[in-house]
């Protein structure tokens, strides 16, 4: 069986190949590699590798792919302020053309890369995926009209599902520290302190990037009733947290950093909790392999490992918004 990954150079697609390789399918990977040089250990090779823009894939190129895993995007509300129109162009028309030549070419599953993003604000206690959605950035914009005008062309060939993944963290070969948790950490590991832009009290939905990939490959293999047009909440109902219960459980590793509240409040107001009752009823076999404490562990020992220093905390190579108005700045053809 063909699967395409798109994005596989990126935080989660490093976790998507290896996994999709060791249960035997064939994975084709394409990627314009927007982070190259970035790379924290080396990465495992897809099977085959295109290196494209995704907005120049042909209805060709997709002919005898079974799945396409998209995950491309410019993938954070940062990188989507800084450039919106980039933003809608790849993560919004890009993806939409994508599944446009996939059902054409005669991919039956189009597996998508949401996110929780999309809700937002919300005082409610749990986000389930019937709620209103309140997307406060153009990233979040883009994730919800995909969703919607890709939803519109499921029939019986073509199966999309939505996965709307909560905010990642932990190891990866790709790593990013643009992420709260793995942000958090790496300032108490190579600053000695902890840092909270916030007050502490945004609510954050949490998920380790591994099982972000691990439910791509539970979303491939169930059967096709299960997953077809569904959207999904992926991470855990215990995997709710305060940005300051993050902040005392980094505390716990590193003893002698003190928590500093900025209290800077950005543009970003994001504060919200998500249910995922809705994964276990659809895949009730399918359980997050890590929880925050045990992933911050993990992530914890390889900064160690690596003597993660402040030279690494304040390069360009672990912020993907850094690099990225690097790119931005070139003249010709950034991005
Ligand atoms: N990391 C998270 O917390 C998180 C949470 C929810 C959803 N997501 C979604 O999951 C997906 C992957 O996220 P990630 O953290 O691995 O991001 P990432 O930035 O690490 O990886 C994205 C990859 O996509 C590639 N890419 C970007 N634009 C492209 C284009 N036009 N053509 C081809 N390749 C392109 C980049 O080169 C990069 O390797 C994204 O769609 C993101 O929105 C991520």
């Amino acid at each position: 069986m063909k699967v395409l990954v798109t994005g596989h150079k990126g935080y989660i697609g490093a976790h998507l190949v290896p996994l999709l390789k060791a249960k035997g399918y064939f994975v084709i990977g394409n990627d314009v590699d927007l982070f190259e040089g970035c790379e924290w250990e080396p990465l495992t090779p897809p099977d085959l590798e295109w290196k494209k823009d995704l907005r120049q894939i042909t209805e060709e190129d997709l002919r005898g792919i079974d799945c396409v895993m998209h995950l491309a995007a410019i993938s954070n509300d940062p990188m989507g302020d800084l450039n919106p129109q980039i933003t809608y162009d790849i993560n919004r028309d890009g993806s939409i053309q994508l599944a446009k030549l996939s059902k054409k070419a005669g991919v039956s599953r189009f597996l998508f890369s949401s996110s929780c993003s999309i809700y937002g604000k919300s005082d409610k206690p749990y986000m389930t995926e019937s709620d209103p959605t309140i997307p406060l950035t153009a990233y979040a914009i883009s994730k919800i009209e995909t969703e919607k005008a890709v939803s519109a062309m499921a029939d019986e060939h073509f199966s999309p599902a939505f996965l709307r993944n909560a905010t990642a963290y932990g190891h990866s070969t790709m790593l990013r520290i643009d992420l709260v948790v793995n942000n958090l950490l790496a300032c108490a590991v190579a600053r000695g302190d902890i840092r909270i832009m916030s007050d502490g009290s945004p609510w954050r939905p949490l998920v380790h990037c591994k099982d972000i990939a691990r439910a791509f490959v539970a979303f491939l293999e169930a059967p096709r009733a299960a997953i077809h047009n569904q959207i999904v909440n992926i991470g855990g109902n215990q995997e709710n947290f305060q940005v300051r219960d993050v902040g005392n459980l980094v505390q716990k590793f590193v003893p002698t950093a003190n928590i500093v509240y900025t209290g800077e409040v950005g543009a970003d107001s994001r504060d919200y909790k998500v249910s995922f009752d809705y994964l276990n009823q659809l895949l009730p076999h399918f359980q997050l392999e890590y929880t925050l404490e045990k992933g911050m562990q993990e992530l914890f020992f390889k900064y160690k490992e690596h003597g993660f220093s402040q030279h690494d905390f304040e390069s360009d190579q672990f912020v993907r918004l850094r690099t990225l108005k690097k790119r931005l700045s070139r003249v010709e053809n950034p991005i």
